[in-house]
């Protein structure tokens, strides 16, 4: 087992806000969170990738990562798991970039942080995953601003960037949810692939149940920081038992391929 999360339990301040969340994960296999917002999606990845933000804290429960209980990690040991061997795309991978640097320098300045290689080296295969992503012409879009690319190319350079160690485990929070239905699709298909080839196991928060039933080997639907319903994702999409779970498969925009959802 890649990833068990036991019981997990987790406040803001005095208020508990995920209660008791149990997940376990194979390397290479897909979970998808969906859940309404305040739900507490983005709250159990943070946990997960240690990076909750001041006033949270883990009240409850075990994450065990590669045989080793992440909750007892030193700052040290966080910095060097960060990145690597867990990484996290955003759901605007444009806004967490500084604006006023290229493209190239970000990336090769934070494989640099990771890896001892010199910059020459950094860039050249920082081209190659760009180019894995199918983002045109790579070598210009190292020199380029984040603002000179579009909300699908910004999102593509995030997730090249979150794989490019070969992480063990991505953590995607809402990753294409900024994007028109066609670019969700292409971003979703090309994350999806580098994962099977490193295969990368993937925790992925969504909205959109049509990505989530495309993607996951288990949906986990979440409410008030419960999980109310599990299962395959024939088993949610095609025989949800939870009243909430239908209103949520009703709120997917009905776009593409219906029987398995849609993106
Ligand atoms: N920094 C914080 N301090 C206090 N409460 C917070 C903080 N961040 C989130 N919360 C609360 O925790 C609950 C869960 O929030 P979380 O961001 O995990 O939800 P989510 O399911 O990711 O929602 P969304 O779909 O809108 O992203 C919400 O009630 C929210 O108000
Ligand atoms: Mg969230």
């Amino acid at each position: 087992m890649l990833l068990e999360v036991s019981n997990l339990s987790i406040s803001y301040g005095d208020h508990p806000i995920v209660h008791d969340v149990s997940l376990s994960l194979d390397e290479g296999k897909v979970i998808a969170i969906v859940g309404e917002s305040g739900s507490g999606k983005t709250t159990v990845i943070r946990a997960i990738l240690g990076c909750l933000p001041n006033e949270g804290r883990v009240t409850g429960g075990s994450i065990v990562f590669n045989g080793k209980d992440l909750l007892k990690n030193t700052p040290e040991e966080w910095r060097r798991i960060s990145g690597r061997d867990i990484s996290m795309v955003f759901q605007s991978s444009g806004s967490m970039m500084d604006p006023i640097q290229t493209i190239g320098k970000q990336f090769v300045e934070y494989i640099r942080e990771h890896a001892d290689m010199t910059e020459e080296e950094a860039a050249k295969q920082a081209v190659a995953m760009l180019a894995r992503m199918n983002l045109p012409n790579p070598e210009t879009i190292m020199e380029l601003f984040p603002f000179e690319l579009s909300g699908g190319m910004n999102q593509r350079v995030g997730v090249a960037m979150g794989m490019f160690f070969q992480p063990k485990l991505l953590l995607a929070d809402e990753p294409t949810s900024a994007l028109d239905v066609t670019t969700q699709a292409q971003v979703v298909e090309e994350m999806m692939g580098i994962c099977r080839d490193d295969n990368t196991a993937i925790i992925i928060v969504t909205h959109n149940l049509g990505v989530a039933a495309y993607m996951a080997d288990e949906i986990i639907v979440m409410r008030y920081g419960d999980i109310i319903e599990r299962g395959t994702s024939e088993e949610i999409v095609d025989h949800p038992k939870e009243d909430y779970t239908k209103e949520l498969l009703d709120a997917v925009p009905q776009i593409g391929d219906v029987d398995h959802g849609t993106y």
